[in-house]
């Protein structure tokens, strides 16, 4: 089954308009070439730091994958401005930015010929994106795993909120598992998706299995917002670590420093694990093949069953 062409899609170049979040260390080739080899859209991150390991993965995508894919470049976190000029000569022709001033590198990407997504967390922050010269928006919610923007913004309010001021592309991030959310954010006026928790919990997902075991087993009132007297707030899985955090108030350095020890040594007490609300609808793991074709038949089911909802109860 193949999705109608947006615009999306068409910044895209792949089948469906669902894209593999960014996420630090995770979002490397293995993971990313999957989720391009199923019809997906699969990035790879920066935000680790680690500029140099983020390119090697950038070139071994060519040996995976035919399919196209991007790349995230958070501003805030980039040290040094070559990294974009690497990322640049790598043939990258989608990338995404987040976390600063998107007007930064809009001009030397877009010179590039690069379509510029930017993530927003506020309407606020939309319409600085649109102003800057962005392609698209990256809409990300605060039901959503990682770090997030104290706005607190839900992504079904934050995409209607943007849509009645503006025709920009939008990709909804935040809160989507399954093809009914996706469906949702359809309605809201999003032409694609954008999931990270989800994709997490993939058998292709690098990370350890006791933290995809935790993301399968969590309900939905199972992840807090912590930091909150600092800056990012993060969304993570409940654990008694968490729990100390929250009271805290802050996450210190030296917490953020062990996040590899949860990701790979499945030590979920080591330090914070990121993931969204969406947790709620995920409760096996799965490949991400299977991941991508289930989410495209909920959302053509979700369409009809929801107008045959509208359509049976005579409003
Ligand atoms: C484990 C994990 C790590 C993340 N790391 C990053 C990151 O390094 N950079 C980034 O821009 N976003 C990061 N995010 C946020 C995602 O890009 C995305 O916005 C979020 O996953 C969407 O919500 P969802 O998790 O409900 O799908 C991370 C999210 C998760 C779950």
């Amino acid at each position: 089954m193949r999705l109608a062409l947006n615009r999306v899609l068409t910044h895209l170049g792949c089948q469906y308009p669902i894209i593999q979040s960014p996420m630090g260390w995770i979002a490397r080739a293995s993971l990313a070439s999957a989720v391009c080899n199923a019809g997906g859209f699969g990035m790879i991150e920066t935000s680790s730091g680690e500029v140099e390991n983020c390119l090697a993965e950038i070139h071994n995508m060519a040996e995976l994958t035919d399919q196209p894919f991007g790349v995230n470049l958070p501003l805030m976190l980039l040290n040094n401005p070559t990294t974009v000029e690497q990322v640049i000569n790598a043939g990258v022709k989608f990338v995404t930015t987040s976390a600063g001033d998107p007007s930064k590198y809009i001009h030397t990407l877009k010179a590039a010929g690069i379509i510029v997504y930017h993530s927003v967390a506020s309407l606020k922050l939309a319409e600085k994106a649109i102003k800057a010269g962005v392609d698209g928006l990256i809409v990300e919610g605060h039901e959503g795993g990682g770090f997030k923007n104290p706005a607190a913004v839900s992504t079904l309010v934050l995409l209607r909120a943007i849509r009645r001021k503006s025709d920009i592309p939008m990709v909804a991030a935040g809160g989507i598992a399954d093809g009914f959310s996706m469906a949702a954010a359809f309605a809201a006026g999003a032409e694609g998706i954008q999931m990270g928790t989800r994709f997490v919990c993939s058998k292709e997902s690098p990370v350890h299995d006791n933290y995809k075991n935790a993301i399968a087993a969590a309900r939905d009132e199972e992840t807090r917002i912590i930091n909150t007297n600092s800056k990012p707030w993060m969304r993570v899985l409940k654990t008694d670590h968490s729990a100390a955090i929250e009271q805290q108030g802050s996450v210190e350095n030296e917490t953020l420093a062990a996040i590899q020890k949860v990701y790979f040594g499945g030590e979920m007490n080591a330090s914070i694990a990121f993931a969204g609300q969406s947790v709620a609808m995920i409760d096996s793991i799965d490949s991400v093949d299977d991941i991508i074709q289930t989410v495209v038949q909920e959302f053509f089911d979700a369409q009809q069953a929801a107008s045959l909802r509208f359509t049976e109860q005579h409003f």
